[in-house]
């Protein structure tokens, strides 16, 4: 074996496996042949010491606090760039020339609208369902509204597919908003950038004229940059496997949204303001300090601790300078969730429980009170992150179909159930 090796003992066999650098960041061992030479699984629930596939796409160390989108920091495209740029980025691998750019907003902006049946099929949902609810349906129905481009194998229909979810991400998202407050659907209008046409399907109605605000329109698009990818996270990981067996890209990214929504990933901006809420005022902030702590306690502090960073989430900074802008423009001199979340910053950055197990907040802790403010309701906010985060899924999911050595993906188990009985009739039992 040429290059580095790493030698494993099983019994009395010496195992050797080849150690495969990455440009950045820790080297694998590679595995792949350690159950043919053994007749052993490595075990790894949650996959904590787990390289998935490899990747040129998004880099994070999270020991520095750093995040890369085909290697330009997040600090970088979040101030210097758009949303669209950062899409463009992401799924071609280097930043858009003019000509490029303006290219691809076209051939998005000409992919917003959706199927006009798809109207129909929004009035089979209760008007009270969650939002991430009707964005699993109705992402996961697009498979049978476009089946010219659900052939995985021709790259031409996986390039419609991929511009057909960034275009109507949108649009969905608004119309989900709209059926739960009984408002008729906007049609997207493509003189507008990407964010603003967003903000407009979802707070203009069809009888009076909706004027962008410029400033809410910039926060919320550097926020659709700041949630766009994060590696190998579970709500990618699940597209990818999903992915792996060959399933179209609209069904793959409906279980992506799935995954998303659980309050340990996605859900935790819609669960950090309710837990902001539930604190209320800052003298209770002790109170749920010592919530956290508990080890009896099932409580945690949403928006803090996360798999990946040991240090502040680079994400969390932008976002608390954009939570600032955002609640300035609006006037909102006061918001009491924000006094409760800066106190409850500074408290938890000081506890030992926090700083020992290096617990920082993350991108959701001031996610929720920016979103609050520019009037999206609570269980809107993970559908925001779900759109913007689409175009990271479908980036992964291309590298993925793209890798020729790409197989199916097949975890394995530990065994620790009953070992083989013979079945005994319902009489004798
Ligand atoms: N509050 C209190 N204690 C915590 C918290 C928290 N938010 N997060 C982790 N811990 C403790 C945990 O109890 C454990 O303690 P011990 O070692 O004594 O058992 C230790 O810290 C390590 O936690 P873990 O659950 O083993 O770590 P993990 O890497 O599996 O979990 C996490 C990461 C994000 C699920 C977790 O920190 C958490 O539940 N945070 C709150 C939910 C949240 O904000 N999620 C958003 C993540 S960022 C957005 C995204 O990427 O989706």
């Amino acid at each position: 074996m040429t290059g580095k090796t790493s030698t494993v003992s099983v019994d009395d066999k010496q195992v050797e496996m080849a150690v495969k650098p990455g440009s950045i960041g820790p080297s694998v061992i590679d595995i792949s042949k350690l159950y043919a030479q053994t007749g052993m699984f490595t075990y790894d629930p949650g996959f904590t010491s787990t390289a998935s596939c490899e990747s040129k796409i998004t880099y994070i160390d999270g020991d520095q606090g750093v995040l890369l989108y085909r290697g330009y920091p997040i600090e970088q495209l979040a101030e210097h760039g758009d949303f669209l740029e950062t899409c463009y980025l992401l799924l071609y691998g280097e930043l858009p020339t003019p000509t490029q750019k303006a290219d691809f907003d076209y051939r998005v902006t000409r992919h917003t609208m959706v199927h006009e049946q798809m109207t129909r099929f929004f009035q089979g949902f209760r008007r009270d369902a969650h939002p991430m609810a009707v964005m699993v349906g109705s992402v996961g129905a697009l498979s049978a509204f476009y089946h010219d481009s659900t052939d995985i194998s021709d790259p031409h229909q996986r390039m419609v597919a991929s511009m057909r979810m960034i275009a109507k991400m949108p649009t969905l998202a608004a119309m989900a908003y709209k059926y739960t407050i009984g408002q008729p659907f906007m049609y997207p209008k493509n003189d507008l950038d990407y964010t603003s046409n967003f903000l407009r399907m979802c707070f203009g109605v069809p009888c009076e004229e909706y004027k962008v605000n410029p400033i809410l329109s910039r926060a919320l698009d550097r926020i659709f940059i700041l949630h766009a990818d994060h590696e190998q996270n579970a709500s990618t990981s699940t597209v990818r496997l999903a992915g792996s067996s060959g399933a179209n890209p609209f069904a793959c990214i409906a279980a992506g949204i799935a995954c998303l929504w659980g309050p340990a990933h996605g859900g935790a901006n819609e669960a950090a303001l309710q837990m902001l809420q539930e604190i209320g005022t800052p003298d209770r902030i002790p109170m749920y300090i010592a919530k956290a702590k508990d080890k009896n306690d099932p409580f945690r502090l949403m928006g803090f601790g996360h798999r990946v960073y040991k240090n502040y989430d680079p994400r969390a900074k932008i976002m608390q300078k954009t939570t600032h802008e955002v609640l300035s423009e609006l006037g909102i001199k006061d918001d009491p969730l924000l006094d409760v979340a800066v106190e409850l910053e500074q408290i938890a950055l000081k506890d030992e429980y926090f700083v020992e197990k290096k617990l920082y907040p993350n991108i959701d802790f001031y996610s929720g009170i920016t979103l609050k403010a520019m009037g999206f309701p609570t269980s809107m906010f993970t559908v925001l992150f779900a759109l913007a985060r689409t175009v990271g899924w479908i980036a992964q999911w291309s590298e993925m179909i793209e890798d020729p050595s790409q197989k199916i993906g097949r975890p394995r188990q530990l065994y620790v159930g009953e070992p083989q009985r013979d079945y005994v009739p319902i009489a004798q039992r």
